[in-house]
């Protein structure tokens, strides 16, 4: 197996995330990862073993002995929740998947109160967080700030594991993950996620939970990708790329209301004008062809859903929540399920569980 101990950064950082990927792996998870860092970790095997076991830990927690069971799988590990962006599901959901599972948590979600802000470099502050810590979940605005800390974890006499928890405009790894797990319960009994159409729309140039899935997607037979949005904000080059070289069929359209027709998952993104380059840039953009209200509601499929990452602002209208098909609050909570099931099994403990006699 390949280790991160064995490669400079430099050599590591240039290499495909299709050739990173042997090096983050987990050595006890079995084709799992040990680091968490980008979508393309992750095949349909470990999507489905993934998908069980938060399946698992959602029906052992819904009895008192059950919960006080899973409350003791991890009763000794410590967790560092270190967010340097803002962030509520993604803090709120890794906060409590952790409770569920017993570890302990620890947070800065602020660089401005960590050392940081007194001039010390990130690995630094990393390595703090890796004396105290057995495991670091972590939101950075930067690109590629994770796989760096993986990379220098990795390397010091304190290895532990890392969590993206979102980096930059670039990946948003376990936002897919909840994803899938979403589409994966929303067609249970109807046939799975095999040959249906998903169509994205919003800020696909900026939207790293749009790259995460768009990959994540590639891993299952015939799902057709279809994006929607503004022509600036169109999806970027390399999500296309990805999807050409796997041979996986995809299309740009201008019109939701057709893309809706058509699609068994409406995936709707808020446009993230915090990446704006000149103050007020986004706002000049019309997007107003790029919400989703009672017209789309109206042309929607009987079985199809509605999912967004949240926060949402005016992309969805609020007279679509109600909808069986609204499918964004589950999404949330099911959130929380998944990341518990990647933090067990980071901690090589997806046997234990699905194997214990809850
Ligand atoms: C997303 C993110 O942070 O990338 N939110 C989330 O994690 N649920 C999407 C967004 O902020 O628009």
């Amino acid at each position: 197996m390949a280790k991160l101990t064995e490669i400079g950064w430099e050599e590591f950082e240039a290499l495909s995330p299709e050739a990173k990927r042997p090096y983050l792996e987990n050595p006890d998870g079995g084709g799992l990862p040990y680091h968490t860092l980008f979508a393309q970790q992750f095949d349909r095997a470990a999507l489905e073993r993934l998908c069980a076991l938060a399946n698992r830990i959602r029906f052992i927690n819904k009895s008192k002995e059950g919960a006080l069971y899973l409350k003791n799988v991890l009763a000794h590990k410590r967790a560092m929740l270190y967010f340097s962006q803002p962030s509520s599901r993604t803090f709120l959901s890794h906060l409590a998947a952790c409770q569920i599972l017993g570890i302990t948590t620890g947070s800065v979600r602020d660089a401005a109160t960590s050392s940081e802000f007194k001039g010390e470099s990130h690995e630094d502050s990393i390595r703090t967080f890796s004396s105290y810590f057995d495991m670091i979940i972590m939101r950075s605005p930067e690109r590629g700030l994770a796989e760096k800390m993986a990379w220098e974890l990795s390397n010091s006499e304190r290895p532990i594991p890392i969590l993206n928890a979102g980096s930059g405009k670039d990946q948003h790894p376990t936002q897919a993950l909840l994803d899938i797990y979403t589409l994966v319960r929303s067609f249970e009994n109807k046939g799975g996620i095999d040959g249906r159409t998903v169509t994205f729309c919003g800020d696909l140039m900026r939207g790293r939970t749009v790259r995460s899935l768009s990959h994540l997607l590639t891993n299952f037979r015939d799902v057709r990708q279809i994006f929607v949005a503004p022509p600036e904000l169109q999806v970027p080059a390399d999500v296309v790329m990805a999807l050409a070289k796997k041979g996986v069929s995809f299309e740009v359209m201008d019109s939701l209301k057709e893309a809706t027709k058509v699609s068994d998952a409406v995936y709707m993104t808020r446009i993230q004008d915090e990446w704006d380059q000149a103050k007020g840039e986004s706002a000049k953009i019309d997007t107003s062809h790029f919400k989703f209200g009672a017209e789309e509601l109206a042309l929607l499929r009987p079985d199809a859903i509605i999912m967004h990452p949240l926060p949402r602002r005016d992309e969805i209208a609020t007279c679509c929540d109600h909808d069986p098909r609204a499918m964004y609050w589950r999404q949330m909570r099911n959130g929380m399920w998944i990341r518990a099931a990647l933090i067990a099994a980071t901690f090589g403990f997806e046997r234990t569980i699905m194997e214990c006699g809850y």
